[in-house]
């Protein structure tokens, strides 16, 4: 692949069944500190900061129930202390703690962690790899895993500690699997009701789910009963091909998405938030949103087919040589995307990875406890 330039697309949705809590996206700045505890873990419905890490983890051969158990309560310790600005207890760089920076950590567990832990009956159905899709080019190294954990911040510095502690105190339990770095506009973050843009320059996530009016579709309130009040993430690392992207002319840009680079407005629209007339069609009777413009590919007519998109941005170099539940609400899209869809001239798809998240924990508990002591 000759991209250096991509964005992780990070989706989450409900795993159970029907109706949870948050603030719309991207409206409202985000605060210093989040707090780790409570019905949810933080990072899903918070506002999505300026930076974020995704760190992807296989279990040690050997690494039993108890072994994740004392890993969760360990992280859950972690965690609370680095987003309320306390080194934790390990920590022997302290003064790189002090920093909330709107930190969030985000935990979930990938299929085979169930299975390599005893716990086969505990995994939701969902919770395997996606289907294959026609655009896929997927490289193990950037796809799967046991565990993943998210990390979301103002401050590079505050995340990449975090992030090295959060490693180190798991050496015993996990090994890295893959590490998937991002950044957002950093107007997002900072201004109330902004949407970012990627590196295609497009304004990217206008039509999204709000946590709270549309809690049904992000929180598990069903089955399995241990991830009530958690939900599901799919993590895709798409390729941007931005050498022939560069070559198109601004018209073919905006057609391919089917909305203004100025503003984001659809082309039938004065403004980002107008809702886009499918019907139009020009001067020659042709349709204003072409036929397979992005935006009219990715919608749905089916209100269960949404999903929260949390896209950053990356610029890795070219590497050598180269709902009910999660599947129910994402899988359709990729799908009519994967047929048709302007961008697939531009976009690949090159990491996949799908994990169980679980609700959030209180004060004296840790992640995932009533899986883990069932
Ligand atoms: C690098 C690849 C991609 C880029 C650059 C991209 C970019 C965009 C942009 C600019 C919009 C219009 C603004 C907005 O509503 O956010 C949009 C909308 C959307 N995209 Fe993507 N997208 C990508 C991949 C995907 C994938 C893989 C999916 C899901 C499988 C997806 C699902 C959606 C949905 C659901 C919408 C909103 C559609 C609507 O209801 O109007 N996108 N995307």
């Amino acid at each position: 692949l000759a991209s250096l330039a991509g964005a992780p697309l990070v989706g989450c949705a409900a795993a159970g069944s029907a109706p949870g809590t948050a603030d719309a996206h991207g409206c409202a700045t985000a605060p210093a500190v989040i707090t780790a505890t409570g019905a949810h873990q933080a990072g899903i419905a918070t506002v999505p900061p300026s930076y974020a890490r995704w760190l992807a983890f296989d279990l040690v051969a050997g690494s039993d129930r108890d072994a994740v158990r004392r890993l969760m309560t360990v992280w859950s310790d972690d965690i609370v202390r680095f987003t309320s600005a306390r080194p934790s207890l390990t920590d022997i760089e302290p003064e790189l703690a002090t920093d909330p920076a709107a930190l969030t950590i985000t935990v979930g567990f990938g299929p085979d962690l169930f299975t390599k832990i005893g716990l086969e009956a505990a995994r939701p159905t969902w919770l395997a790899p996606l289907p294959s899709f026609a655009v896929d080019r997927l490289e193990s190294a950037w796809s799967d895993g046991d565990l993943i954990v998210q990390l979301c911040a103002e401050d590079q510095l505050v995340l990449a500690h975090a992030a090295r502690l959060l490693v180190r105190e798991a050496t015993t339990f996990a090994t890295p699997r893959w590490v998937q770095n991002g950044f957002r506009h950093r107007d997002a973050s900072a201004q109330p009701g902004r949407t970012m843009r990627n590196l295609m320059g497009q304004v990217d996530g206008t039509r999204n789910i709000s946590p709270t009016r549309d809690s049904d579709l992000l929180w598990v309130t069903g089955q399995p009963q241990w991830l009530v009040g958690g939900t599901s993430m799919i993590v895709r690392r798409i390729a941007m091909n931005l050498q022939t992207w560069d070559l198109l002319d601004r018209a073919g840009r905006e057609a391919s998405i089917g909305r203004r680079l100025s503003d984001g407005a659809p082309l039938t629209g004065d403004s980002e938030r107008d809702l886009p007339d499918l019907e139009a069609t020009d001067a020659l009777g042709l349709p204003v949103i072409d036929t397979f413009a992005h935006i009219r590919r990715a919608r749905s007519d089916n209100p269960r087919e949404r999903f929260l998109r949390r896209g950053y941005n990356y610029d890795d170099p070219p590497a050598p040589g180269a709902v009910d539940n999660a599947v129910e609400q994402f899988v359709p899209i990729q799908r009519r995307l994967d047929e048709l869809d302007l961008l697939n001239t531009w976009t690949t798809p090159i990491g996949s990875a799908v994990f169980a998240v679980p609700a959030g924990f209180e004060k004296g508990g840790y992640l995932a406890q009533s899986l883990l002591e069932a």
